[in-house]
């Protein structure tokens, strides 16, 4: 009996957390104002910079969607950094900048492939960034004409170092799962970007204050992300990093899911053990009272929460082992709530943690297989 008393105690918590810290955010924070000094005719430099490996198949669709951003084109600078692709990508490149001479282009190609945030890196160090505003984009990840002119606004105000976009599967039809789950995280995302910042942002389109990455001596190689670590360590600067509500980007679900969903939180993991530490040893570390809040809920949601329901389970395993009739009826709950999209959801994402934190301790998946 003590068995499952303590596995129900565990359950309740791993659910209780997130439902209590969703409702109150959703009550406290989802309709208040930004408390930011938007102006829409705010008109910076920026530089985009995509990191490609092997893109052939997407590059000039990609370039494209830069190209036909209703931004000025006078002031946008493109910066793609190749690691040592052999699809054809950097000929691909080449032949759309021959063709469309009216853009800023550079290509950086690096001799070998040590991963994108070394790719990132290499830029920032060795190329003269003329942008104010940096935005970091994966090659399959495709933009509204006018997302980039939505998103320089928020920029306008000196406290804001970083700028996400909320993220929709390009195809919903294709993956109605991943679109529950883009609702659900896209809400606790706005509204903690509203009460100051969100741990948490999208690589498909993420845009810093040129200043601020230099400030952080660049992107930091100890996880393999180019968005939630950088604007983690931002928003521990000071700095408001938010994912707004106004520019949705459309990603592709491609590749194999399974595998990019642990990598993914891999990285994010990553990011919750050692970003704000590193931030202290930077020395640019400032306490913000509202992040820090933020920042130790999320914490545990992706570093404790998921445990909770691993022992909890193996609990109840061990305990209908000793023939407890309890603990069968709670794993048949458990599992025939299964049926229901959002709990399946949510149990599918606690078992990437888990197992992300497993691989954790033998790869890091800095330069991914493809
Ligand atoms: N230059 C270079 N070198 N670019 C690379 C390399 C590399 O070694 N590896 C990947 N890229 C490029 C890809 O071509 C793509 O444009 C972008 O980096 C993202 O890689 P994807 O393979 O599309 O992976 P993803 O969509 O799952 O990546 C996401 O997860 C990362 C964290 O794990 C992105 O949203 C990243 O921004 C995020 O940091
Ligand atoms: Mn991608």
């Amino acid at each position: 009996m003590l068995l499952e008393l303590v596995a129900l105690a565990l359950a309740m918590v791993h659910f209780g957390v997130p439902l209590a810290y969703y409702f109150y955010l959703k009550r406290s924070y989802l309709n208040k104002p930004w408390n930011i000094r938007v102006d829409e005719n705010y008109r910076p430099r920026v530089t985009v910079i995509v990191p490609t490996y092997n893109e052939a198949k997407f590059i000039q669709k990609k370039l494209d969607n830069i190209y036909g951003q209703d931004y000025p084109r006078s002031l946008v600078e493109v910066i793609v950094v190749d690691s040592a692709s052999d699809d054809g990508t950097v000929d691909l490149v080449k032949k759309w900048a021959s063709e469309h001479k009216d853009v800023n282009l550079r290509l950086v190609e690096e001799p070998e492939r040590r991963g994108m945030v070394p790719a990132l890196n290499y830029v920032l160090q060795h190329c003269r960034i003329s942008g104010e505003i940096v935005v970091f984009t994966d090659v399959d990840a495709f933009w509204d004409v006018d997302a980039l002119t939505k998103v320089v606004k928020y920029f306008a105000d000196p406290n804001v170092g970083a700028v996400t976009a909320s993220i929709t599967p390009a195809t919903l039809a294709d993956d109605l799962l991943e679109g529950t789950y883009r609702n659900y995280y896209n809400l606790l995302r706005i509204a903690e970007s509203k009460a100051h910042s969100t741990p948490i942002h999208n690589g498909a389109f993420v845009a810093y204050r040129t200043s601020l990455l230099y400030k952080m001596c660049g992107l930091p190689e100890f996880t393999g992300n180019d968005d939630s670590t950088p604007a983690s360590i931002a928003a521990f600067m000071g700095y408001r990093a938010i994912q707004v509500d106004d520019v949705v980007v459309k990603e592709p679900v491609r590749g194999n899911q399974f595998l990019r969903k642990i990598r993914r939180a891999q990285h994010l993991l990553l990011s919750f053990l050692k970003t704000k530490r590193y931030a202290k040893e930077l020395g640019v570390y400032r306490h913000t009272k509202s992040f820090e809040k933020v920042w130790k809920v999320e914490w545990w949601l992706h570093v404790i929460n998921p445990w909770l329901l691993i022992v909890c389970l193996i609990l109840l395993i061990m305990a209908a082992f000793y023939g407890y009739l309890v603990a069968l009826i709670l794993i048949g709950v458990g599992l025939t709530l299964l049926i229901l999209k959002a709990y399946r959801m949510w149990v599918l994402h606690q078992l990437y943690l888990v197992i992300a934190a497993v691989r954790n301790l033998w790869t890091r998946e800095i330069a991914w297989s493809k």
